[in-house]
């Protein structure tokens, strides 16, 4: 984990296949560790966590708080309809007040694409060394659900060394609400990060054309791309054609509050065209996992049946996996601000 240098987590943009190594590893490590007794590691002992959701949620900032509470941090949480925020006070003061109470690390979700980023560098201009995760915004980033979609799936191709060459050359097909979607984005990252190819599906409405081209462009803020070599991504309109060959398929929400038009005809239509079952599963050629991100809506990106059959939907994987990849992330973190690891590596062994 030496080679770790994120100080904030805003995107997975400017992660090598190495950060992907390091955050698996580590998860993997926390995942194996015994749910019962204890249940805690002291590692960020003294720290404090404080998850600031300016938008609501129920796993993401559920997982962080018990994440934290696992690698025994102190955990405050801010809920906006109760806070100064309905008396008008800024997302930077509000942040403020939560740095002057000595946090460590704030988890920010905000509906808005890049408050977590503004106020990263606003905490750098002031010389603060609290640090910012980025639990969701707006459209563009969610790294830590893109980190725990990329344990699920390495797990799911190679359950006891899950790491990205486990994702290497395999077929992710990503179907639905990719315009208004955050998590779509981090996974295209992470996914051709680890040398997977995503095949994007879903109609021009929720998938404009240039989004082929979505990891093609260093970075934004780079003048080079972290990863050598990059998965592909294509766009395929009919699920007919992105599904033969997959190994594996993740369905989104249809995004109704982010959208500010008409985009769909019916939820009907919708779900005929793009929806997920069993026997339109049979189009992949052989059993192959669903994972979406939740919340989800059943019956139109997936049937319940589907959501409810544990043998082929990984929804809750995916959320039991959310805990000890957010504990990686805190923990190196950490880990980068003091010599934490050492604590680590004498619970582990
Ligand atoms: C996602 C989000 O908020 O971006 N959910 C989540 O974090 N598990 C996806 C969604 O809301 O559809």
């Amino acid at each position: 984990m030496s080679g770790w240098h994120h100080r904030h987590i805003l995107d997975l943009a400017s992660f090598s296949r190495d950060d992907f190594a390091s955050i698996l590893e580590l998860a993997q490590r926390f995942r194996s560790l015994p749910v019962t007794g204890v249940r805690k590691l002291p590692a960020l002992q003294g720290r404090l966590v404080a998850t600031l959701f300016f938008e609501p949620s129920t796993r993401t900032r559920s997982s962080f708080e018990l994440a934290a509470k696992r690698l025994s941090a102190d955990v405050m949480s801010f809920s906006p309809s109760s806070s100064s925020l309905s008396k008008g006070e800024s997302v930077l003061d509000t942040a403020r007040t939560y740095v002057a109470m000595g946090a460590d690390v704030l988890v920010v979700r905000h509906r808005s694409t890049s408050v977590p980023q503004q106020l990263a560098a606003d905490l750098d201009r002031l010389g603060e060394r609290t640090v910012v995760l980025n639990g969701g915004d707006g459209l563009h980033s969610h790294p830590s659900q893109g980190l725990l979609d990329l344990l699920t799936l390495a797990r799911h191709f190679d359950a006891q060394k899950p790491t990205p060459q486990a994702l290497a050359g395999k077929k992710i097909v990503i179907v639905g609400d990719i315009l208004h979607s955050r998590v779509a984005r981090s996974n295209l990252w992470a996914l051709t990060g680890c040398g997977a190819d995503v095949v994007l599906c879903g109609p021009r409405s929720l998938l404009p054309e240039d989004f082929a081209a979505f990891v093609d462009a260093p970075p934004p803020g780079l003048s080079c791309d972290p990863v050598a070599q990059r998965g592909r991504v294509t766009v395929e309109r009919r699920l007919e054609q992105a599904l033969p060959g997959a190994d594996a398929v993740m369905t989104l929400r249809l995004q109704k509050e982010r959208m500010t038009q008409q985009l769909l005809t019916s939820l009907e239509r919708y779900h005929r065209d793009y929806g997920l079952s069993h026997a339109r599963l049979q189009l992949c050629g052989r059993q192959v996992p669903v994972l979406h991100p939740g919340p989800v809506n059943r019956g139109v990106e997936m049937t319940s049946r589907l959501l409810d059959d544990p043998s082929i939907c990984l929804v809750e994987e995916q959320v039991r996996n959310g805990v000890p990849v957010r504990m990686a992330l805190l923990y190196l973190m950490a880990a980068a601000e003091s010599a934490a690891e050492s604590s680590l590596v004498s619970i582990s062994s």
